[in-house]
């Protein structure tokens, strides 16, 4: 399959999935915001880059369409959102269904939105972690694929925290992304997701194959 990612920060995520290839081929990442270290990464890994910003567009729809015309231009059959900060519109969703993922940095559905590490730290948990999950039209809110929990050191400020929360993130998101490629994770009907197998999670191993969402 060919994937755009879509971006719009500092790209580690990015360069993470990057170097999978040839595995896992990408076709173009575009980001909502001109500037951002994820184009200059996309532009050393020679992958092809397009900045699509909401100005202009009078809505949601409107900017998902210019954005699926991105995808037809480079053959895109699947989306990888990493860092891309708008929501996608019900014709996009539903021309990717099971084949648009988003990475989200606490376990949902704790902590959706922006600044998810600092509302993790401000409420005080003891664990927080990554989500992998397909994206639907609410916020945060898809089927999931996969979650990895990262305790909360007591010592824990925002920098020390999204580093941890980073580390799991580029072990968990290429991981998920290739197995989709590969057909090894599918969305079933409603929330069911179907994986072939855990993950790996680093160290400890965890039991059993399938997430019911
Ligand atoms: C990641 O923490 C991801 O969970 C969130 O946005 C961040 C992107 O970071 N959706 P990067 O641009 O991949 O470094």
């Amino acid at each position: 399959m060919r994937w755009a990612v879509l971006v719009g920060g500092t790209g580690s995520n990015l360069a993470a999935i990057l170097a999978r290839r040839p595995a896992v081929e990408v076709g173009v990442v575009v980001s909502h915001r001109p500037g951002v270290g994820a184009l200059a990464i996309a532009d050393q890994a020679g992958v092809a880059t397009e900045v699509l910003t909401a100005k202009g567009f009078p809505d949601r729809d409107a900017y998902g369409e210019a954005l699926r015309a991105i995808f037809r231009r480079y053959g895109i059959q699947a989306v990888a959102l990493a860092g891309f900060l708008r929501w996608l519109d019900a014709g996009t969703v539903a021309a990717f269904r099971g084949r648009v993922v988003n990475l989200h940095p606490s376990l949902l559905p704790a902590f959706p939105g922006l600044n998810a590490v600092r509302q993790a730290l401000d409420w005080g948990v003891r664990v927080t972690g990554v989500t992998v999950h397909f994206v639907d039209e609410g916020h945060d809110s898809g089927p999931i694929i996969w979650q990895e929990a990262v305790r909360v050191g007591l010592d824990d400020d925002e920098a020390s925290l999204t580093a941890k929360i980073h580390a799991v993130e580029h072990r968990i998101y290429p991981e998920v992304i290739g197995r989709l490629d590969q057909g090894r994770i599918r969305l079933l009907e409603g929330r069911r997701v179907w994986l072939d197998g855990p993950l790996d999670d680093g160290g400890e191993r965890e039991q059993g194959t399938r997430t019911d969402g």
